[in-house]
């Protein structure tokens, strides 16, 4: 399954799923890194990968519409099947997403449908919740909402700082994005409405406390 990767910064999860490719049984392969900032960290990390890249900026388009299509006939050039949203910072149009449905990626820093949108360990440190986490999902055209493939939740600590948190996060982020990207490649995610059946077998942990007084 050939694939693309949008990125907009650092490059993290991007560089996740590249390593996780490199391993030679990978049924995915990455054919193309496109970041719509030409600054962004990980376009170097994507080419010492041998990966091809492409810079597309959104201030070169007049509108939306028109960033979306150029991204779309890039993507196509490359040969690309499905589309991994890696830290991608842009809003993709409806008829984009729709163009690509349920062939689009994305991880997001919380536990969906919480804490969408920008600042999320900001936000969960202030409203004082126990537990945060990330979320691997399809993409649909509302923003950071669609059928969810992967979750795994983190402990909020009483002396987190915003770093603290996302550096656990991510942690988690960097494991579940790979799986996620293998199981499509394998044909194991089937999205059934608003859900995303695994044809994988499943162990299911029950029952986390945060915090979590002794017990005797
Ligand atoms: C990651 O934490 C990712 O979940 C988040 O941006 C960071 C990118 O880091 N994405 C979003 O907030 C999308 N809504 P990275 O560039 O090192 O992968």
């Amino acid at each position: 399954m050939r694939f693309a990767i949008l990125i907009s910064g650092r490059g993290s999860n991007m560089q996740a799923l590249l390593e996780a490719c490199a391993a030679t049984d990978h049924p995915a392969k990455p054919v193309i890194v496109i970041s719509n900032k030409a600054d962004a960290a990980g376009l170097a990390i994507a080419e010492s990968h041998g990966v091809p890249t492409k810079v597309i900026s959104h201030r070169d388009y007049p509108s939306r519409q028109a960033f979306d299509d150029a991204l779309h006939d890039a993507i196509i050039d490359s040969g690309a099947e499905v589309i991994c949203l890696a830290g991608f910072m842009r809003l993709l149009e409806a008829e984009f997403v729709d163009r690509w449905r349920d062939r689009i990626l994305n991880v997001h820093p919380s536990l969906l449908p919480a804490y969408r949108g920008l600042h999320t360990h900001q936000r969960v440190l202030e409203d004082g919740v126990r537990f945060s986490g990330c979320t691997v999902h399809f993409v649909r055209s509302e923003m950071d909402e669609g059928p969810i493939v992967f979750q795994a939740c983190v402990p909020v600590r009483a002396d987190d700082t915003e770093d603290a948190l996302a550096a656990r996060v991510l942690a988690w982020e960097h494991k579940l994005y790979p799986l996620a990207l293998r199981l499509m490649a394998e044909g194991k995610l089937r999205v059934e409405g608003s859900r995303v059946l695994l044809d994988t077998p499943l162990r299911v942990q029950d029952g986390l406390m945060s915090p979590c007084p002794e017990i005797a």
